[in-house]
């Protein structure tokens, strides 16, 4: 048993109570406050006291493609620009310029006025690839149309292989490195042609960055036109930053159009599937929901470049991709099948976002004339069907012919990502109301921007407004969904982070989170869902300030955020119940601190709810202060509370500590059991720190 930090049961003396009735809502919300004046030093829960039920669809994941969130980050792919499509202008009024960049025009169409943007672009002339040879005259490689494998994705890679005294390696070092683990089987598949003069071998080897061999096949090359081979690689040894290498020993010329690596394993097996360990730490997560494709993704740089789910279908090595508006092009081999694949997986049920005629209001903004809405929305219908339809119709038939006859567990349709304005207003209930008349029992979502033109909010089943803060704005914060109007709609938080002065992504931001968080449980009438964004990043491609789990050739962990998310959605109770104190503002302690960052802001934050599965009281408290929050709890409205219990703590040294590579568990949560519990109880929550506290308790009958 790890020591805890409960102190001491101590009998309290009796203290003056607020009537929890002096807490009823007058907003005409349908559940009671939880919340009251604070009692002195005595916080006073009451199990009797019924709040708001938590939504059980509370904690779900936000995945766009940004930071390499997909391509290099969940998706299970090991080489980049595997299709040698990136570096091809994305599509409509892109102009690539000198010194890595591309421009994009575009019209705003709420002020009409052009606009300009500048968006990374590569300068390697087949980024992902290098030649490697003795004799720099031996080979020559070039990017070519040439009778392309596959329309829509026509690009492929010419190699002009002339006599030289040393064999010519063609190496692609995947994301930042390959990770190949001792033992594992990897699948190699290559689409390739020569010009029937090429007489030499084609060799595959996977290669240590000490230049040491961990495995090599042979491969056949076809007599004429595309061959597509695939060959298993089995590694001796592991390596976090291999490569792969493709060894060509003749002369001729060669062309090849998809050269791709996937781990055996991935997660649950799937092919074209997700890397595991990525995978299972968002399965660890326990969503309840998945929301796809994002994100400003959604919108696109412009509507010629808007995320469109039909071109993720089908062989992978067909799939066109996309430039995304973060910097790269995304393959799209993670797409909508995959999804909602590792949706049912994982449990989770999907959320997919559909265009709503508009690019990213925040870049350039244009959108498609009214007359071209109703394509989009029967783009929409078509993408719902996919997931959910019978297999008589046409993309449930689709779904079935690629392996999945059942539907797909997709209950979320939101329409448009962060848009706002008269068009999205005018549109929004024109996609409403054709996803209900076809799909009544899926749920559509509106935007919620605060710009002074957003306009009401038209009928809808949620809203979906967005924060990105520093710490003191969601310490203040903890009390906004107490304070936000009921109406006839609910609340999906689709993307929330604390990301402002927090570094990386240190223990403040989680800590206020949490505080943001508890707030959200506590008005689980209103809130019913909310995702943390992003969810990903590669560490070596952070386009986002802070993201919530970090991911390299070498592995993945979570930031102390992630381990917030976790433990609120492990540890959801079924309803709250009445805590006479929700935010405190102790800054020193006997034993020193002074916090003086926030100097108006709580910076303790108690909430608490009943689990009935298991008649346990749930305490959540969030201490961001450098001194121990030490506190007494009576227990009211209990027939019974156990004396021993269960303790989860999250801690840091400072609030500024964050988890890093090369120490990925800094900040993790630690479990033990307490005794000491009872009716009344005192407990010291560490400095920097979310805990959360698990009591057997009976409810006194009323
Ligand atoms: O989460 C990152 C970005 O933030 C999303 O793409 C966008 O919706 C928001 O502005």
């Amino acid at each position: 048993m790890t020591p805890c930090r409960l102190v001491a049961r101590v009998a309290v003396a009796a203290v003056a109570l607020l009537s929890p009735l002096a807490a009823r809502a007058s907003d005409g919300r349908g559940a009671d406050s939880v919340i009251a004046a604070a009692t002195g030093d005595t916080i006073v829960i009451d199990l009797a006291h019924r709040g708001a039920d938590v939504s059980p669809t509370m904690y779900g994941v936000f995945f766009e493609e940004i930071n390499h969130a997909g391509d290099g980050g969940l998706y299970g792919e090991l080489v980049a620009n595997r299709s040698f499509e990136d570096g091809l202008l994305p599509d409509g009024f892109c102009v690539a310029e000198g010194g890595g960049s591309v421009a994009v025009a575009g019209r705003n169409h709420l002020t009409g006025e052009a606009t300009r943007r500048d968006f990374p672009w590569p300068t390697d002339d087949v980024p992902g690839w290098r030649l490697v040879t003795a004799d720099s005259r031996a080979a020559r490689m070039t990017v070519t149309t040439d009778r392309p494998a596959f329309a829509t994705a026509p690009r492929n890679l010419r190699l002009d292989l002339a006599a030289g005294d040393a064999p010519v390696a063609l190496v692609n070092d995947g994301y930042w490195g390959i990770g190949i683990a001792g033992g594992e089987e990897y699948r190699l598949r290559v689409i390739a042609r020569t010009d029937g003069l090429y007489r030499g071998t084609l060799r595959a080897r996977l290669v240590a960055a000490a230049g040491r061999d961990l495995a090599a096949v042979a491969l056949p090359l076809a007599a004429e036109g595309w061959g597509d081979t695939t060959v298993t690689l089995t590694a001796c040894a592991a390596d976090t930053a291999a490569s792969l290498v493709l060894d060509f020993d003749g002369e001729g010329t060669i062309w090849l159009d998809f050269v791709s690596l996937f781990p055996r394993h991935t997660f649950r097996d799937r092919p074209n599937g997700m890397r595991r360990d990525v995978a299972q730490l968002i399965a660890a997560l326990r969503p309840a929901f998945f929301r796809w494709p994002g994100g400003c993704v959604v919108e696109g740089i412009t509507m010629a470049t808007r995320y469109d789910w039909r071109k993720t279908l089908g062989d992978v090595a067909a799939r066109s991709g996309e430039y995304v508006q973060w910097g790269y092009r995304t393959t799209y081999g993670m797409g909508w099948h995959e999804v909602l694949q590792f949706c049912e997986d994982i449990g989770a049920a999907a959320m997919y976002v559909c265009n709503a005629g508009i690019a990213c209001q925040m870049r350039l903004g244009d959108a498609c004339p009214d007359d071209s809405v109703a394509a989009l929305i029967d783009d929409c219908l078509a993408a719902i069907e996919y997931a959910l339809g019978d297999t008589t119709t046409y993309w449930g038939a689709r779904r079935a012919a690629a392996g999945h006859a059942a539907p797909f567990p997709l209950r979320y349709v939101e329409v448009g990502n962060e848009n706002w304005g008269e068009t999205y207003n005018r549109r929004f209930p024109r996609f409403r109301d054709a996803i209900k008349a076809r799909w009544p029992d899926v749920a559509v979502i509106y935007n919620v921007m605060w710009k002074p033109d957003s306009g009401p909010v038209p009928e809808t089943d949620m809203a979906d407004p967005h924060w990105y803060v520093a710490p003191d704005a969601f310490f203040r914060s903890h009390d906004t969904f107490d304070r936000w109007p009921r109406a006839n709609h609910t609340l999906y938080v689709g993307e929330y982070a604390c990301n402002k002065g927090v570094g990386s992504g240190n223990m403040y931001a989680a800590l206020s989170e949490a505080a943001f968080v508890g707030g959200m449980e506590r008005n689980g009438d209103l809130v019913r869902m909310a995702s943390y964004a992003p969810l990903l990043e590669n560490v070596n491609d952070r386009r986002w300030p802070v993201n919530l789990i970090r991911i390299s050739a070498a592995g993945a962990y979570g930031r102390s955020s992630y381990h917030v998310q976790k433990m609120a959605a492990a540890h959801r109770p079924d309803y709250n119940v009445f805590v006479s104190l929700v935010a405190d503002s102790v800054r020193r302690g006997t034993s020193g601190g002074d916090d003086t960052a926030w100097p108006r802001c709580p910076l303790q934050f108690v909430g608490a709810g009943y689990d009935t599965t298991v008649s346990e009281l749930v305490l959540k408290v969030v201490n961001a202060a450098s001194v121990p929050y030490v506190k007494e709890f009576r227990i009211d409205g209990a027939a019974a509370v156990g004396t021993s219990g269960r303790v989860v703590t999250l801690a840091a040294h400072s609030g500024t500590d964050e988890n890093t590579p090369a120490d990925p568990q800094r900040i993790a949560p630690v479990e033990s059991v307490a005794d000491g519990f009872g009716t009344t109880f005192r407990y010291a929550f560490a400095p920097f720190s979310y805990t959360i506290l698990r009591v057997r308790a009976s409810v006194a009958p009323r």
